[in-house]
């Protein structure tokens, strides 16, 4: 992300620190995580202590301090999913993008993280793609969920 996008973002929500957090999501958003370089440029702009940013972009989630891929994927790994055949989910997410979990592949494709319960334990098997919950999931619905995300030239 170049420096000039970044100061688009921040021009937008008129250089105020109180956008700080709304400024750190547009970056998060259009980059999919927060270079040091960008997150340097918004602590200049907006006349916020690098801590404080820090502070902010380690405690919520939402923000990775990582390259991440374009899409997205959390397996759910909590007792109900697993007992229904979480675990062949996660090998067919590795299987089909070359990548486990906590991992990024190197083409910035997919991000694969497990999760402990999304909430909707009789949906289980559960798989999130890019925010879209997929349930019930067997290895083949699971493997096509995903070739429709490399598909489609995203
Ligand atoms: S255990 Fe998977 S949604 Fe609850």
């Amino acid at each position: 992300m170049d420096i000039a996008t970044v100061d688009q973002i921040i021009d937008k929500h008129q250089s105020e620190a109180g956008s700080l957090i709304q400024v750190l999501l547009d970056i998060q958003s259009q980059n999919n995580w927060l270079p040091k370089e960008a997150l340097t440029r918004v602590s200049e702009r907006l006349k916020v202590p690098m801590s404080r940013i820090r502070h902010i972009t380690t405690f919520y989630k939402t923000f990775s301090l990582v390259p991440k891929g374009r899409h997205e994927v959390h397996v759910c790994m909590g007792t109900a999913c697993h007992v229904r055949g979480a675990e062949r989910v996660l090998d067919t997410v590795k299987e089909v993008t070359g990548v486990g979990p906590g991992e990024t592949d190197p083409e910035l494709n997919f991000s694969v993280e497990t999760v402990n319960c999304l909430g909707c334990c009789a949906l289980g098997p559960v798989m999130v793609v890019d925010g879209e919950y997929h349930g019930n999931v067997e290895t083949a619905e699971t493997a096509e969920v995903l070739k429709q995300c490399t598909c489609s030239g995203e």
